[in-house]
């Protein structure tokens, strides 16, 4: 039930602390500094042996396998691939031996992502799923996987699986950096740092009347787009996938750099970019990518860590987030985006829970 919320997408939202907390329940290993799964279903041994991960789902699962590949890349230092599991199915690239394979879906009833993870299986290689149904086909079929237990969703706009699936991967990279590299205190500090998420995701939650007031501003744009570097390269996507869907309003998310190698055409005063710009390694790059953008007209909306003057001097409106480690910005960061999508869907009347043309799950290829 909608339990007082106006839509499943705003509860789902507004869940997404609670769903963090019981992706991580039981999974945090303090004594050990690690993350425990109980249905991987390959030894230690086995998982030491790994030499290539290919994330593979669709939509915003897969945005989240491109958050695991930044995650897993760095806390694990395994080469990652991220493939769309329709272009996977047939693409037959060449896989190495001791490459795993992970389904990413919500659902785990995508026929893309099923097909997928058959046709790797059907090669000798290891096919898990990051999966929040219980029981669904790709559960079944995968030969172990980690469950994010976000509960139903119900919104079509994914949402709370997102956040989920890049604080299970984010466990994941951290499981399998401790089978190699990682040092324990590293590994404590990143499970200190994945115990604040929750807070961290309640607290950004906070700025939904601003970005309600920011989505009225904004509400007739035509186009939109979605700007950010490294871990929140995948948010701008998301974002931007979020607006599409729900609101209709054409959008692109692009890494900040690649403004400047065309997309930058489209800048004038009635399309507006937001930009994902908290303090972090990119932080000097994205402020000079925001100021081309402010040159030529373009009004720019930014979500930037609270108290920083210099991004209040540039944008037109500013989104504070919390400030995380950066490893874990998509999960705070994603937040004011889809709250900004649902508002400005409601402003323009759309069915936000059942968007036009589209399905909860995509049961057919
Ligand atoms: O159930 P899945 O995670 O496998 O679904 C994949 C996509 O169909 C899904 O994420 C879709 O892009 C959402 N509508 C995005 O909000």
């Amino acid at each position: 039930s909608l339990e007082g919320f106006d839509h499943y997408m705003l509860k789902e939202i507004y869940e997404q602390p609670e769903a963090l907390r019981n992706a991580m329940r039981g999974r945090l290993d303090d004594e050990n500094a690690t993350a425990v799964f109980g249905g991987l279903n390959l030894t230690p041994q086995q998982l030491r042996t790994v030499e290539r991960i290919i994330l593979t789902g669709c939509g915003t699962s897969w945005h989240s396998a491109l958050v695991g590949e930044y995650l897993i890349e760095d806390l694990a230092r395994i080469p990652v691939n991220v493939e769309y599991a329709s272009e996977l199915r047939y693409r037959n690239p060449p896989i190495e031996n001791n490459t795993l394979v992970f389904g990413i879906t919500q659902s785990g009833e995508t026929a893309d992502t099923l097909a997928a993870l058959r046709e790797t299986k059907r090669k000798g290689h290891r096919a898990l799923a990051v999966c929040n149904v219980v029981g669904s086909s790709i559960a079944q079929a995968a030969d172990g996987g980690v469950y994010l237990h976000a509960g139903p969703e119900i919104g079509v706009a994914s949402t709370k699986a997102f956040t989920s699936q890049c604080c299970v991967l984010a466990m994941l990279a951290l499981y399998f950096g401790r089978l190699r590299h990682l040092s324990f205190e590293s590994g404590k500090s990143i499970i200190e740092d994945l115990r604040q998420l929750p807070n961290a995701v309640q607290q950004a939650l906070t700025c939904n009347e601003q970005v309600r007031d920011v989505a009225k501003k904004y509400q007739n744009a035509s186009t939109v787009l979605y700007l950010g570097r490294q871990y929140n390269f995948p948010t701008a996507l998301e974002g931007a996938l979020k607006l599409k869907e729900i609101s209709y309003i054409h959008a692109e998310g692009y890494p900040a750099a690649e403004m400047k190698h065309g997309p930058i055409a489209l800048v004038d005063d009635e399309t507006p970019s937001v930009f994902i710009i908290p303090r972090g390694t990119t932080y000097d790059k994205v402020m000079s990518n925001m100021e081309e953008v402010k040159a030529r007209g373009g009004p720019v909306i930014a979500l930037a860590s609270e108290d920083d003057p210099q991004v209040q001097a540039v944008a037109d409106d500013v989104i504070a987030v919390p400030q995380v480690a950066e490893f874990l910005q998509p999960i705070v960061n994603v937040v004011p985006l889809q709250l900004l999508s649902y508002h400005i869907a409601l402003l323009r009347g759309c069915d936000v829970d059942k968007p036009r043309n589209l399905a909860k799950s995509v049961t057919v290829e």
